[in-house]
């Protein structure tokens, strides 16, 4: 089922779900944590980083990588995980994993098995895209699908285009986690904050399930919990029930 947690902002958001993280990494001695990278996690990390945890035997598994740029490249998710999560949490980045962008043949299949391997993520941390898109299942994606190579959307290209000089610079394909394997952590937990994110929140949690809206498939997860800004709930139609739920759960 999904619960759905309305704050005053980004702030608020960021230690609401530190917290949820914090308790899911206390459920097993060697805990997984799914990461997301972009935007929308930062007042996360920001807000699990001043809680000083010890997090050296956490092991990660990120969403997805471009594909096709240089080894090393700034704007890699290696080297996004590694500068925005790896270090300002402690986190071990022998146990943080980005899909191999230098193997797309093999590496999704070996991604999904590094991720059984570790005994499945606990926790999958989300942002949405404006399209819907979780990881980068672009709409279209199954709703079982698995890490697999995958075309960007122009739409995704160009919002992302904010972090590189121009949209030329902008990978066209990525190794992304399916709606599958995301569907396969334990707790899902996705974020969404601003005005230009209100029609796609209100799709995926109160729409029809369906590959248009990927981020729907949180609808189909026993355990999902999402965390968003008044501004981004704006278009829910059921918000007094939700806030009321929560204040019944909590
Ligand atoms: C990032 C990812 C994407 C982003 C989404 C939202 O690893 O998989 O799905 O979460 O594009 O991006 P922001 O947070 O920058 O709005």
């Amino acid at each position: 089922m999904t619960r759905v947690m309305i704050v005053e902002d980004a702030e608020a958001a960021g230690e609401a779900a530190a917290e949820l993280i914090q308790a899911a990494l206390a459920t097993r001695p060697e805990p997984v944590l799914g990461i997301a990278t972009g935007s929308t996690p930062l007042t996360s990390w920001a807000a699990l980083a001043r809680r000083r945890l010890e997090l050296g035997r956490v092991r990660a598994f990120a969403l997805d990588e471009y594909l096709g740029l240089a080894p090393g490249h700034p704007q890699s998710y290696r080297a996004v995980v590694d500068r925005e999560i790896v270090r300002p949490l402690g986190l071990d980045p022998e146990r943080v994993q980005t899909p191999d962008a230098a193997d797309p043949v093999h590496g999704p299949a070996r991604y999904e098995e590094a991720i059984a391997a570790a005994g499945g993520i606990d926790l999958q941390l989300l942002g949405i895209g404006r399209n819907g898109h979780i990881g980068f299942n672009e709409p279209g994606s199954s709703l079982a699908s698995a890490t697999r190579v995958a075309l960007l959307s122009e739409e995704t290209r160009r919002d992302n285009a904010r972090f590189f000089g121009s949209l030329d610079e902008v990978p066209t394909r990525c190794i992304t986690q399916g709606i599958g394997t995301i569907r396969r952590a334990r707790r899902l937990l996705l974020l969404a904050f601003g005005e230009h994110k209100a029609t796609v929140v209100a799709a995926a949690v109160e729409g029809a399930v369906s590959a248009s809206v990927p981020a729907s498939a949180i609808q189909l997860h026993p355990d999902a919990t999402v965390i968003v800004d008044e501004a981004a709930a704006s278009g829910l139609v059921y918000s007094a029930y939700y806030r009321a739920s929560w204040l019944e759960t909590a």
